[in-house]
């Protein structure tokens, strides 16, 4: 199969369109990564997203919708004041929800579950490409399974290439990370992943917010994840990743430590205003902000691959606001190897 990258205009969408309708899988721009959709409503164009991202059939996907009205058939029972809310106060943006689901959504979608995780993405392409299919879309990150996340239509296409009809260009994505998922069925807002909206969001739009316990560590033996995509090893780069957290002069010196005992083959992943401390040993600029750490992490952790590094040496970022997301992103990467100094 020939793998075409189009820019957005009125005959792509078009033709993405008619794939989609056709039962067929399109790659999707959305302001976090690139996904890969398919119909909500066809369990056989489901399955073959699955079979393009080789991703494990117990792991569910998040329904992409672009008006509310486009929630009612997916779902079953009352909206809690909660999920109204947050629908209110993030949709559209990168904010997914949990539902109990209805029958129309097809079981391959939720991998069995009795529930179905949904969110309304902001980007015009994505929600351009929602109204002219007429369909939900069942879309998961469009990277191959245990890969980071593609937050460009190049890199979707690396992935994808011979394995889906085509791939909508919608440029670089504007948050970087997935979005949050919350579980808001039971009078606070449980979030399962943290993303671009973050729990002090969450706070400012008057909602109560736990986090889930496995966050930032790994799943203990025999415990059930809350948020299955959460027990599989993910966004790694070939190379072995250590993170280090702590003051920074301190966590420099660390780094630059291990990284000279090790030599070729070491990078590192620091922020604009870290890079003189690392004495032109091999950086990786993440940019000045943590909003720019999560808008560069994956396409950062790519170009390690691609750079042949064996060894990735990351400064942690702060634990606050969209912070949190790169930490649990970063953490899944290095496989939880955190030195604090
Ligand atoms: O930003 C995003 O969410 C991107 C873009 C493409 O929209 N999509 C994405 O999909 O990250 P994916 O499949 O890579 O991650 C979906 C996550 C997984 O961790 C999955 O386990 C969880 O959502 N999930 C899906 N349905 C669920 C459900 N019913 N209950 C709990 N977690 C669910
Ligand atoms: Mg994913």
């Amino acid at each position: 199969m020939i793998t075409k990258l189009c820019p957005i205009d009125d005959g792509s969408l078009k033709e993405a369109a008619e794939i989609l309708k056709g039962g067929g899988v399109v790659g999707m721009p959305t302001e976090t990564v690139y996904g890969l959709a398919a119909s909500a409503f066809d369990q056989e164009a489901v399955k073959s997203i699955f079979a393009a991202k080789g991703r494990p059939g117990d792991n569910p996907l998040i329904v992409h919708i672009c008006r509310e009205a486009d929630l009612y058939p997916l779902i079953r029972g009352e909206i809690t004041r909660e999920q109204r809310m947050l629908m209110d106060a993030f949709w559209p943006g990168p904010m997914t929800l949990i539902f109990d689901k209805s029958d129309r959504v097809c079981p391959a979608v939720t991998a069995g579950l009795d529930t179905v995780a949904v969110r309304m993405p902001s980007h015009p392409g994505a929600r351009a490409l929602i109204r002219r299919s007429g369909l939900p879309l069942a879309a998961p990150s469009a990277n191959l399974s245990g890969k980071p996340s593609p937050t460009t239509a190049q890199r979707t296409l690396e992935d994808m290439d011979g394995r889906i009809p085509l791939i909508l260009d919608g440029g670089a994505c504007q948050v970087g990370v997935e979005s949050t998922v919350i579980d808001a069925r039971h009078g606070v807002a449980h979030i399962l992943r943290p993303g671009g909206v973050t729990p002090d969001m969450v706070k400012a739009a008057l909602v109560d917010v736990e986090l889930d316990k496995s966050l930032m560590r790994p799943l203990e033996k025999g415990e059930k994840a809350a948020s299955p995509g959460m027990k599989y090893k993910h966004y790694a780069p070939k190379g072995d990743m250590t993170i280090y957290r702590g003051d920074r002069e301190r966590v420099a010196k660390a780094i630059c430590a291990a990284y000279d005992q090790w030599g070729d083959g070491a990078l590192i992943l620091c922020k604009t205003g870290d890079m003189a401390l690392f004495g032109g040993r091999h950086c990786v600029d993440m940019g000045e902000s943590t909003g720019d750490v999560a808008r560069n992490l994956f396409d950062a952790l790519r170009d390690a691959d691609d750079m042949g590094a064996r060894r990735i040496f990351a400064t942690a970022v702060e634990e606050t606001g969209v912070g949190l997301a790169v930490m649990n992103r970063m953490a899944r990467a290095a496989a939880f190897r955190i030195v604090d100094v």
